[in-house]
């Protein structure tokens, strides 16, 4: 068996960062020791981590790879997306499986192992979607938590005729997840009225990629925020988790069931952290529909920004996913020239999400500790796959970043990863860089070159939330 010591850096978990040495023995994590306390001679091989910081492997808790959206798909594959992750310093991607409208639950599982099986980088996980709550996919949901290692289902109260649930629907699928123990999440945005909107506005001949964020107010996410926490509350507090939320308004909502006590959880993105409606989705001519997302970047004149770092601080906000999801410009971006409505919806950052939470440190906005929980530690709680992810302790899976703080990143679509003909941070700056990746105990990256192999990821089973009252 390979062993390897990473000898020299300061370790850093939900506990803090402190001096420690890491000893990896074949894919596991065998000790972690006081600075000089490990071994000095062995059968192993040394990687310095001076002046570095090594955290656990980052857990991306929503992506998707390969996904069919308005008639195209995402344009990252498995094998393009996992690497571009795993140059980010992402060890495991948790990917939403899609059971469609009048599909059978069991069988959109079954094409996403199909899509996934010896193509990945690094390990993965699946969510199920649910775009047919009926007796038939709840007793699915059943065998998905029981069997198949999926104990998180995403429910959508947008995209009417398409994934959309009613709230009967909800309530049902809430029920069974109080029943069983998995983690209801939720794409939280009014969809009938957005749909409204989105009429009135192509009728007006307001076209351009701006009108997708202003037909799709805040007051529809935060309307939709707090009618999913009151259903859940309805399902004897059914545990729930408010993905992708971008606005004030929707967080205070989140914030103050919380206060109550309730089982209500939430992530944000980096895209909220730092873009806006105006500078970005409002960028001129046909371009901002680089940006399209949902739901959408917010008004840079308002505080959302800032209460989504204040949120990361606080907890109200718990994970930091990327909802990775990448389409080029050309040919897939430009299906909505002329209608916003067709521009397929997402924006890919799989590979930056390590850097762009970082630099968040670097401002003050999180300790070191939060910048490793939200990224890492949490998500891996979160959906179940802890203590075999997320944390540098003896016992769980070698994955471990080397980050150093004292270089630079800068990201562009000349040295991105991902299949994407731009990038949504072209030009961002960051200090600190990803240095080195190991997936179970193998070194996959190192500086700007890479070592892994597709078919290394694994399929990860996960157990059940570590976050259920
Ligand atoms: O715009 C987005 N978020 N696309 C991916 C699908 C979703 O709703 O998460
Ligand atoms: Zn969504
Ligand atoms: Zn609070
Ligand atoms: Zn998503």
């Amino acid at each position: 068996m390979t062993a390897l010591l990473i000898r020299g850096g300061t370790v850093v978990g939900p506990q803090g960062a402190i001096p420690g040495d890491v000893l990896v023995v074949g894919e596991k994590i065998s000790a972690v020791f006081m600075p000089g306390d490990g071994p000095q001679e062995g059968d192993f091989e040394i990687l310095d981590a001076t002046g570095k910081y090594v955290i656990p492997g980052a857990v991306d808790a929503h992506t998707h790879m390969e996904m069919p959206f308005g008639g195209t798909k995402a344009s990252d594959t498995f094998d393009t997306g996992t690497r571009a992750a795993a140059f980010g310093g992402t060890t495991t991607i948790i990917d939403f499986a899609i059971q469609r409208y009048g599909e059978v639950v069991q069988d959109g599982l079954a094409a996403w192992h199909a899509k996934t099986e010896g193509e990945c980088h690094i390990d993965y996980a699946f969510h199920m979607i649910i775009g047919g709550v009926d007796d038939d996919s709840l007793k699915a949901m059943d065998q998905l938590v029981a069997n198949e290692g999926i104990t998180s289902f995403k429910l959508f109260m947008a995209y009417p005729g398409v994934f959309y649930s009613d709230d009967g629907q909800i309530l049902r699928a809430m029920q069974k997840a109080r029943d069983n123990g998995a983690m209801i999440m939720m794409h939280a945005e009014n969809g009938p009225a957005i749909d409204v909107l989105v009429k009135q506005a192509v009728e007006r001949g307001l076209t351009d990629p701006i009108y997708h964020g202003i037909t799709r107010p805040e007051a529809l996410e935060a309307e939709a925020t707090s009618r999913a926490i009151w259903l859940a509350s309805v399902a004897a507090d059914c545990p729930l988790y408010i993905v992708h939320l971008s606005a004030s308004k929707a967080l205070e909502q989140v914030a103050a069931a919380r206060d109550l006590g309730r089982n209500v959880f939430a992530e944000t993105c980096p895209q909220y952290l730092y873009l806006t409606l105006e500078e970005q989705l409002g960028a001129p001519g046909f371009e901002g529909a680089k940006w399209v997302c949902s739901t959408p970047l917010r008004s840079g004149k308002e505080s959302h920004r800032a209460d989504l770092w204040r949120g990361l601080r606080s907890n109200d906000l718990s994970v930091v996913s990327t909802d990775h999801c990448p389409f080029c410009f050309k040919d897939q971006k430009e299906m909505g020239i002329g209608d916003f409505s067709k521009i397929p919806n997402g924006i890919g950052s799989v590979e930056h999400r390590v850097d762009l939470l970082y630099q968040g440190v670097v401002d003050g906005k999180l300790s070191l500790a939060r910048w490793v929980e939200t990224i890492a530690t949490t998500p891996a709680r979160m959906f179940g796959l802890f203590p075999q992810k997320g944390i540098i302790a003896p016992g769980s899976d070698a994955d471990i970043v080397l980050y150093d703080p004292a270089a630079r990143t800068r990201i562009g679509v000349e040295t991105h990863h991902m299949n994407m003909d731009y990038s949504a941070w072209e030009g961002f700056e960051i200090a600190g860089k990803v240095d080195t990746v190991i997936s179970r105990g193998t070194v996959i990256v190192s500086g700007d070159a890479y070592h892994g192999t597709k078919g290394h990821g694994r399929f990860v089973r996960r157990g059940l939330s570590d976050y259920l009252l």
